[in-house]
């Protein structure tokens, strides 16, 4: 039987992105599912402290069928917007859903200067992962990240939270994000995550990244 990794979280497209990316490394990924009355988010400076206290909380929540092999997967991401010095950064799901997409992108269209160089810098952000696993008491780490720019208008579709705001840059054939303007073999020609299919955003994803970086520190599954 393969390890059984349960992932603490109440979001689909977050469930998602794990399950496709650790299904291919042989695990099985299943819902470690909490009541949101039963979990806080610290509000703390950076990604790894609210995973850290992600991982404790699922350990006071461990499913009946939980086992000594069984692993705890928990993630924190954020949006980090360079002209706003990383705002929402840590503070992401909080403004999600107050402001919410439109209210970003008022946000930055406030900051508009006439050059269009440094306009065009003002929508640069990236979206960070922080990946906690624990696993036979250890917690081991991943982090990911994922360059890109606001876009000027929401462009839904797929995805959730900030996906259709933004939009990623280019990859290398590595898959090794490029600077901003510069051709890639890989892109969404401009199009923000919830414009383009799962699959895409998988390549892109500051999540799978940071899964990778993590998962790269434990032997193989299978
Ligand atoms: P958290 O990791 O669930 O705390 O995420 C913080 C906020 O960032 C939430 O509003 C999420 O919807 C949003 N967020 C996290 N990851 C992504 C992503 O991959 N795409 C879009 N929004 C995201």
């Amino acid at each position: 039987m393969n390890p059984i990794v349960w992932f603490l979280t109440g979001n689909e497209g977050k469930l998602n992105e794990a399950e496709s990316h650790l299904s291919k490394l042989g695990y099985i990924v299943k819902q470690l599912v909490v009541n949101d009355d039963q979990l806080f988010e610290p509000q703390a400076s950076n990604l790894e402290v609210v995973a850290m206290s992600k991982i404790t909380q699922a350990l006071n929540h461990l499913p009946q069928e939980f086992t000594e092999r069984d692993m705890i997967l928990v993630e924190d991401a954020g949006l980090f917007i360079s002209a706003l010095d990383g705002f929402p950064g840590v503070y992401s799901s909080y403004v999600h859903s107050t402001i919410g997409n439109l209210g970003i992108i008022r946000l930055l269209n406030h900051l508009k200067t006439a050059d269009p160089v440094s306009s065009a810098n003002l929508r640069s952000a990236r979206f960070m992962a922080v990946a906690a696993l624990w696993r036979a008491g250890e917690v081991i780490i991943g982090e990911g990240v994922c360059p890109g720019h606001i876009a000027d208008e929401p462009v839904d579709g797929n995805g959730f939270g900030f996906d259709p705001i933004f939009v990623p840059y280019d990859l290398d054939d590595e898959l090794t994000p490029l600077s901003p303007g510069i051709y890639g073999s890989h892109s969404t020609h401009g199009k923000t995550f919830g414009a383009v299919d799962f699959s895409v955003k998988q390549k892109f994803s500051h999540r799978r990244r940071a899964l990778e970086n993590l998962f790269s520190q434990l032997p193989s599954a299978s």
